[in-house]
C-alpha cells in the first residue's frame, strides 16, 4: 500500500492516480480539501484498486500517528510513501522574513516530511521493506533569495532524506524527487512574466506537468531503481544546467 501525502490536487493527486494506475492501493491523504479529496478519491477508485482518504496536518504528530494509524487500519501496510504535501509563500521583499510565515512553511514542509517518515520506518524495518519518495524542489538546490523560506525548507528535505539513506538501508531505500516549475495551484504564485521567463530560460522549453514527477516517483518506487538510495532526481526540464 501507498500513503500520499497531500493528494487533494496539484501533484500529489496525479501521483495517487497514477500508482492506482498500477494497480497500488492508496492511501489520500489531505489538510483541508475534502471535496477535492474526493474527487482525486473517485478516480483513484476507478483503476479497481482499493483507497481512503485521511485527513491530517502533516506538520502535527499527533495528527500524523492518527494518518499512519488509520491508513493501515483501512488499507493494510503502508510499504510505499511519497511525502509531497507543500506550501510555498513568495514574500514581495527578500528581507520580509516574517517568521509566522516562516514557522508555516518549515513546519509543513520540513516537519511534514520527518513525522509521516519516521511513523513508517519501525514498521518497514520490521517487513524489510520500504521505499520513500520525498518531493523537494530545485529551490532547494540553488540560489532563491525571492523565497528564502522555501529554498531552505527543501534544502532541508534533501538533507533529511540524504542523510537517512544510511541508517534505513539495507531494506528501505530513500530518494528525493526536485522539480521545477509544475503547473498547479501552487504556481498560480508565479506572474505570467515570470513563467514566460522561466521556459525561456528551461532548455526544454515547457513548464513541468504533474505527470512528469509522478513518472518519476514511480520510477524510484519500483525496482527499476533497485540499487539508488539517498539520490535527489531533478525534474526541471534542464533549467538547472542553465546558470
Ligand atoms: N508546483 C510546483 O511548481 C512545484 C515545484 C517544485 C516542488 N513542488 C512541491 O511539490 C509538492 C506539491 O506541490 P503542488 O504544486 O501540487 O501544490 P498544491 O497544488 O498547492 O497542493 C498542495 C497539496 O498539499 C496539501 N497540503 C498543504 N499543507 C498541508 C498540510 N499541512 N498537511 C497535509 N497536506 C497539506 C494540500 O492539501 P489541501 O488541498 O487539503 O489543502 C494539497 O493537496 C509540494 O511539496 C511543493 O513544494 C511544487
Amino acid at each position: 500500500m501507498v500513503l500520499v501525502t497531500g493528494a487533494s490536487r496539484g501533484i500529489g493527486k496525479v501521483i495517487a492516480i497514477e500508482l492506482a494506475k498500477c494497480g497500488a492501493s492508496v492511501a489520500i491523504n489531505y489538510n483541508s480539501n475534502k471535496r477535492l479529496a474526493k474527487i482525486t478519491l473517485k478516480s483513484v477508485r476507478s483503476y479497481g484498486v482499493n483507497a481512503e482518504i485521511i485527513k491530517a496536518n502533516v506538520s502535527e504528530e499527533k495528527e500524523v500517528k492518527y494518518l499512519i494509524r488509520e491508513a493501515e487500519k483501512k488499507l493494510g501496510p503502508i510499504d510505499l510513501l511519497v511525502t509531497n504535501a507543500g506550501v510555498l509563500h513568495l514574500p514581495k521583499d527578500a528581507l520580509d522574513l516574517n517568521y509566522k510565515i516562516w514557522k508555516k512553511i518549515m513546519s509543513t514542509n520540513v516537519d511534514g516530511t520527518l513525522l509521516p517518515i519516521k511513523e513508517v520506518i519501525p514498521g518497514m524495518i520490521k517487513r524489510k521493506f520500504g521505499r520513500i519518495v520525498c518531493i523537494s524542489s530545485i529551490a532547494g538546490l540553488g540560489k532563491r533569495p525571492n523565497m528564502i523560506a522555501y529554498a531552505t525548507s527543501k534544502a532541508s528535505v534533501i538533507a533529511l532524506a540524504r542523510n537517512l539513506a544510511e541508517a534505513v538501508a539495507p531494506y528501505i531505500r530513500i530518494n528525493t524527487v526536485a522539480p521545477g516549475l509544475i503547473e498547479t495551484d501552487m504556481a498560480k504564485e508565479f506572474s505570467k512574466e515570470a513563467k514566460k521567463n522561466i521556459i525561456l530560460n528551461t532548455p526544454l522549453k515547457r513548464l513541468g506537468t504533474s505527470e512528469d514527477i509522478a513518472n518519476t516517483v514511480i520510477y524510484l518506487l519500483s525496482e527499476q531503481s533497485s540499487f539508488i538510495t539517498g539520490q535527489t532526481l531533478i525534474v526541471d526540464g534542464g533549467k538547472v544546467v542553465l546558470p
